[in-house]
């Protein structure tokens, strides 16, 4: 019988140099869209997937994050004081339950490999998924929840996918597809951030993944690679020659890289017009600055 998935690692040491200065005292993943931090929406997708413990890879500088998942009594009472059902609701809403979350040190930015690594004991010997919280997904039915029911199908190793533009293949592990099903595709190399007259297909990995153990034991073993660190698809690509058994899913959403800039906004407004409160303002407001720039023009 397949093990569920009910770990999931969250990769949380990155510098978040792109943002610098607000990444110098604030963790990146707490910046937020509209009013979520970008490690909720990762929290929320997990927890519809059904994980239930949550591993946070950290390193100095993040203890933001971890007060983020405390309860915090004295906000609670203030709002159920003067009454403020709906705030409690949501602040209660990002509480945890005791001893859900772990926290893990990476001493060392020695690139995402490593940083799986270091969650290898509290993984043991089960199936575990990994999300990348600067890849917030928009999508009915949740990114990980998807793929882990076409994990019930497959088993093995399967990573998020996505077609990019052939020119953006040096920001991304590019999949070398053995079958397309659609959906699905079965994986026979993968390559981490190829040039582009490199890039064996213009199928992206996206960061999220539900991974087997074993990935943890060529981890163990695994020597730097693409931008001399350790990288998490080197360990991915070792086991399709061990046991083939590797799967891209091209999940149903809309991606937003909001380790960019670019895409940072882009969520920000995807997010704001998805809320009715502000839906009206916001896409007056776009309206206006879409016509004064034709008008410009
Ligand atoms: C990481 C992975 C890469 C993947 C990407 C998705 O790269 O190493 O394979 O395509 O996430 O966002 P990073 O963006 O951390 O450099």
């Amino acid at each position: 019988m397949k093990r569920r998935v009910t770990k999931a690692v969250f990769p949380v040491a990155g510098l978040g140099t792109r943002f610098l200065p607000a990444t110098k005292s604030i963790p990146k993943e707490i910046m937020t869209l509209v009013d979520r931090p970008l490690i909720q929406y990762a929290i929320d997708e997990a927890r519809a997937a059904g994980i239930k413990e949550f591993i946070f890879v950290t390193s100095r500088g993040k203890s933001a994050l971890e007060d983020y998942f405390d309860h915090a009594p004295e906000l609670e009472s203030s709002l159920r004081k003067k009454g403020k059902k709906e705030l409690l609701k949501t602040l209660k809403s990002t509480n945890m339950e005791s001893g859900a979350i772990a926290y893990m040190r990476q001493h060392k930015a020695l690139g995402l490999g490593h940083a799986v690594w270091c969650a290898r004991r509290l993984i043991g010997n089960e199936p575990f998924a990994v999300i990348l919280p600067d890849d917030v997904i928009a999508a009915e039915k949740p990114c990980l929840q998807q793929m882990v029911e076409a994990h019930a199908e497959t088993g093995g190793n399967m990573v998020a996918a996505m077609e990019v533009a052939p020119d953006k293949s040096s920001s991304y592990g590019v999949l070398d597809i053995a079958k397309d099903m659609g959906s699905m595709v079965s994986v026979r190399g993968m390559v981490e951030k190829p040039a582009p007259e490199e890039a064996p297909s213009n199928l992206a990995v996206i960061g999220r993944y539900i991974l087997t153990p074993e990935i943890m034991r060529n981890l163990n073993k695994m020597k730097s690679g693409a931008g001399g660190e350790i990288q998490l698809t080197d360990a991915i690509a070792q086991e399709i020659e061990k046991s083939d058994n590797v799967y891209g899913y091209r999940f149903r959403g809309q991606r937003f890289d909001c380790g960019s800039k670019a895409g940072y906004l882009q969520a920000t407004v995807a997010f704001g017009l998805a809320r009715d409160e502000l839906c009206d303002e916001l896409s007056d407001y776009l309206e206006s600055m879409v016509n004064m720039r034709r008008a410009a023009q």
